[in-house]
């Protein structure tokens, strides 16, 4: 059976900008991410640049990351930066007590890092350690990267070999400061936010936009706390923002509970649609904290960061538990896609987003065989693909009529989601269905220009759990799609089953 839903689209009401930096990414000393997955040293077999492994980078790329953020997550507020600059052979070791309490040993540190993002082309997103560091270690950090002139941080940089400062444009103020990151009270936080803010300073030319750690999931109370404490500043300062520039939210999609998330592979039908109704939750939680924001700041010059999202299932047999290693299907791929979605709708105050995390840990882009080191793309990594015409494109506002729900638990989940974008003369419309189910077809209702072209993109497979693997590497891959149709209002759109599709739209 096939039904028909309507997407009013009109083409030239522009809205807000939606950041590239959405598409962010975030990666950790956790498990494979670093370790393996982005480093694999200068002596490697696996073609490597500096140590940096070629293939992720030219991965990486290929979708035009914008950022990524590191160290972690909650390794950052056990991370003490002295520790992994200068000679490799002679940088202390430590336990990584969060992620399998192995111990790292510093190989990748500052220079490694920054280095990383000067191969993607991709902004640093530095993440400072506020939960067991001090003030002055991280003002430290901070002349270390970005000062110029022959100040004390700058002239060790400089003997650690990089004459340069760097540029810094996001910094991060702690990370989960309400449980791995200190366990504090938001007004805790809050006073040492602020504190810890001030000594960050912009050197140079170098701006530093802050993010101080926000909220877990629907914690309002947080960002409210956040969003009061700066505000007595803000007033003080016409003009300046505060102490710091944005807040962070954190919001992980997951098929079960916390001690038993569910399987990456191999779930019901059932576990499909709570996957789809847990991830849609995501637009909720937007809607409510900028709407606690806007009270604040109702021009809307705080930033709301989303720096950590995706999913996160029970781990794959055999690994260790500690390192959150995870297959990525198309189930991923569908809730990446409902995430941009929302992204897109609240452009206005979502400035950026970062998945996590970007290789072999949760909901990777990029997954690496331990053995053979072969890469592996994910679903996941197609949708981003798919999307890159969204980077720093102007929203549309998609009206859908018509479109089915499906009762999950106490909540009606839309079976469809979509979201659209303008950049001069092409637009972009992002569709999915999420019916585990059932194909449909979708009315394209076009208003405002002139469509004079279009070209599409399907991302599907025939089953659910379908995943790519080295034997199998194109499994889950996008391909030209066929069924995009003149209609008297527009273009008629297929939309299989479990399917993610994008319609280019050349526009006069
Ligand atoms: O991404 C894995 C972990 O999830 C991060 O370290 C932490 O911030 C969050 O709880």
């Amino acid at each position: 059976m096939t039904t028909s839903t309507i997407a009013v689209i009109d083409l030239d009401l522009p809205g807000a900008t939606i950041s590239r930096h959405v598409y962010g990414h975030f990666a950790e000393h956790l498990g494979r991410c670093i370790y393996g997955g982005f480093w694999v040293g200068e002596d490697s077999p696996v073609a490597n640049v500096r140590g940096i492994r070629s293939d992720v980078v030219e991965a990486l790329r290929a979708i035009s990351i914008p950022n990524l953020r590191w160290p972690g997550g909650c390794f950052a507020d056990d991370y003490h930066w002295r520790d992994g600059v200068g000679p490799r052979e002679s940088r202390p070791r430590m336990v990584n007590s969060h992620w399998g309490d192995v111990v790292e040993d510093n190989a990748f540190g500052t220079h490694e890092f920054m280095d990383l993002c000067e191969l993607l082309g991709a902004d640093p997103y530095v993440s400072g350690n506020l939960g067991s560091g001090s003030v002055a270690e991280m003002s430290a950090w901070v002349e270390y990267l970005t000062r110029a002139d022959d100040s004390p941080m700058a002239a060790l940089r400089r003997a650690n070999g990089r004459e340069q400062p760097w540029r810094v444009p996001f910094w991060g103020l702690g990370n989960e400061a309400w449980g791995c990151g200190g366990n504090m009270r938001a007004e805790q936080f809050a006073s040492l936010a602020r504190q810890y803010a001030t000594y960050c300073r912009n050197h140079g030319g170098n701006l530093l936009y802050r993010i101080a750690a926000g909220a877990n999931e629907a914690d309002l109370h947080w960002t409210e706390t956040l969003m009061r404490s700066f505000d007595d500043l803000a007033a003080d300062r016409a003009g300046s923002a505060g102490p710091f520039q944005a807040v962070s939210l954190h919001y992980y999609t997951m098929a079960g509970s916390w001690s038993d998330k569910g399987d990456a592979t191999g779930f019901s039908t059932d576990q499909w649609y709570v996957t789809m109704a847990r991830a849609r939750r995501m637009e909720e939680l937007l809607t409510r904290h900028s709407t606690v924001m806007d009270r604040y700041d109702p021009h809307r010059k705080v930033g709301l960061v989303v720096d950590e999202w995706g999913t996160w299932w029970n781990v794959e047999k055999g690994t260790n538990p500690g390192f959150l290693y995870q297959q990525n299907t198309l189930r991923d791929a569908l809730v990446a896609a409902v995430h941009f979605d929302a992204f897109h709708r609240h452009a206005e105050r979502v400035v950026m987003a970062n998945i996590a995390q970007t290789v072999n840990v949760l909901q990777a882009m990029i997954l690496t065989d331990p053995d053979s080191g072969a890469l592996v793309l994910t679903p996941t990594y197609h949708v981003f693909a798919m999307n890159t015409g969204h980077h720093d494109a102007a929203a549309l506002a998609v009206h859908l009529r018509g479109v089915e729900t499906r009762a999950v638990g106490a909540t009606e989940l839309p079976l469809v989601s979509a979201s659209a974008s303008v950049k001069g003369d092409t637009a972009l419309v992002s569709l999915s269905n999420l019916d585990a189910e059932t194909d449909r077809t979708l009315v394209l209702d076009l208003r405002g220009r002139d469509v004079v072209g279009h070209t599409a993109r399907v991302l599907t497979a025939t089953a659910l759990d379908a995943h790519n693997t080295p034997e199998q590497l194109d499994a889950v891959a996008p391909a030209d799609h066929a069924g995009v149709h003149p209609h008297p209002r527009g273009l008629e759109v297929e939309l299989p089953a479990h399917s993610y599709v994008t319609v280019a739209l050349e526009l006069r």
